[in-house]
């Protein structure tokens, strides 16, 4: 048998890749659980929903077809548990969780963050009810079509947002669980507080009971958030946005240029255009307002982030409790940033801890203000300088 997760985290603590951390070690002893679990259990026959009214079959995707042919419901699949990682920011949580998917030995997994699992759930509901105008629910199928892709689903940032999404989880996750799906996923928030002080947070009950039956919640909240503490590069986040700082900001965007031209550059996504103003070779360069002040969404700035892998943002404001919009959506592109490795330079009014710390989402701001200072710091930018090269040579190439 390959190796576990607790071998690979001893080896890579030995190695000095990663502080000695016991809680860390915790939970990683439990997700090793679940490695051996997964390791001996049978292999499962996804389990067919009650067949799903009219629809013509003819129109249906190939796996939504088979499963309108698939036989009758057969028993609950048996699994193991799966593990709900919940913690503050910074504490190592996605880093244990890919250690553990690296390792997991199941043919079918999948691991992504959970915005975009329901972005793509919600276009599947989409298509599938635009196929079959007479199906009366098409979240059985789609939770049978997602069963027979993973066995395994990992889930980075678990968080509920949205009353769409609020809607959909219960059944979906229902229909997923009785696929024998397992499910591991990291949070910030506990499972009890999920969708919580929000309209509609009542209706949302029943899904929490269900995450508390089928997922152990495990904390990991180590002493200290990794990502800060690293040395800082002083370059990466001016303050204030004045003259000054724009010149600076134009020095990098001149550095990572590298003689490329100066123009304009749209950007398709989703039927949707989106104008970067300043752009050459791998580097863009916008105005706050004329990212976050406008209703662009994950996807557009993920779009940007892949297109870009050096990204310089002026004038970024302090921002107070009634714009909390204007927060959502640095929050969202800052993600869409780390997540894809990005080098991000910026001038702003006040260092990120201090930029929204009142208001609606202020507390998911903390998230944002921990990776903005591993962004700063000197690793992230030496690691993101080299990806800065590779992408921009083989988009020329
Ligand atoms: N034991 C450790 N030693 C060194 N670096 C670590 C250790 N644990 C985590 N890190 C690093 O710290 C950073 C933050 O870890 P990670 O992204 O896993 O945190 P997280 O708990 O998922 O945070 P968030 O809640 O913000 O998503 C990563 O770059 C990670 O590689
Ligand atoms: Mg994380």
């Amino acid at each position: 048998m390959r190796q576990g997760p607790l071998a690979v985290y001893r080896q890579r603590v030995a190695a000095g890749e990663l502080n000695g951390d016991p809680d860390q070690a915790r939970v990683v002893e439990r997700l090793d659980r679940l490695w051996r679990e997964l390791a001996t259990m049978p292999a499962r026959p996804v389990q067919a929903p009650q067949r799903a009214e009219g629809g013509a079959l003819g129109r249906l995707s190939g796996l939504a077809r088979r499963f309108l042919q698939a036989p009758a419901a057969t028993p609950v699949v048996a699994r193991p548990r799966g593990l709900y990682i919940v913690g503050r920011v910074g504490r190592g949580k996605t880093m244990v969780m890919d250690l553990f998917y690296a390792c997991a030995p199941v043919m079918k997994k999948e691991r992504v963050h959970f915005l975009r699992f329901m972005q793509d759930v919600h276009q599947k509901l989409y298509a599938l009810k635009k196929a079959n105008p007479g199906m009366a629910d098409p979240i059985p199928p789609l939770a049978h079509a997602i069963a027979e892709q993973a066995q395994l689903l990992c889930f980075d940032e678990f968080q509920v947002n949205d009353i769409a999404d609020a809607m959909i989880l219960g059944r979906l996750f229902e229909a997923l669980f009785a696929a024998g799906v397992v499910i591991v996923a990291t949070s910030n928030t506990e499972p009890g507080q999920l969708f919580q002080n929000r309209p509609g947070a009542d209706a949302f009950k029943p899904f929490i009971a269900i995450i508390r039956r089928e997922l152990d919640t495990v904390e990991l909240d180590s002493p200290r958030d990794y990502r800060r503490g690293r040395e800082q590069d002083q370059e990466t986040w001016l303050v204030p946005a004045d003259e000054r700082a724009r010149t600076r900001l134009q020095h990098v965007f001149d550095r990572y240029a590298g003689g490329e031209q100066l123009q304009p550059v749209w950007l398709e996504f989703s039927g949707r255009t989106f104008e970067v103003d300043q752009a050459a070779g791998p580097v863009c360069r916008f105005d706050f307002n004329s990212l976050c002040g406008r209703p662009l969404g994950p996807n557009d700035y993920l779009a940007l982030a892949r297109r870009f892998p050096v990204v310089i943002i002026d004038s970024i404001p302090s921002m107070g409790m009634d714009e909390a919009n204007l927060a959502r959506r640095f929050i969202t592109l800052i993600d869409a940033l780390y997540d894809n490795g990005n080098l991000l330079f910026a001038s702003a009014d006040a260092p990120p801890d201090k930029l929204f710390t009142q208001g609606e989402g202020s507390d998911a701001f903390a998230r944002t203000a921990s990776r903005l200072a591993e962004m700063g710091s000197e690793s992230w930018l030496e690691h993101g300088a080299q990806a800065a090269q590779r992408a921009h040579s083989l988009s020329r190439a």
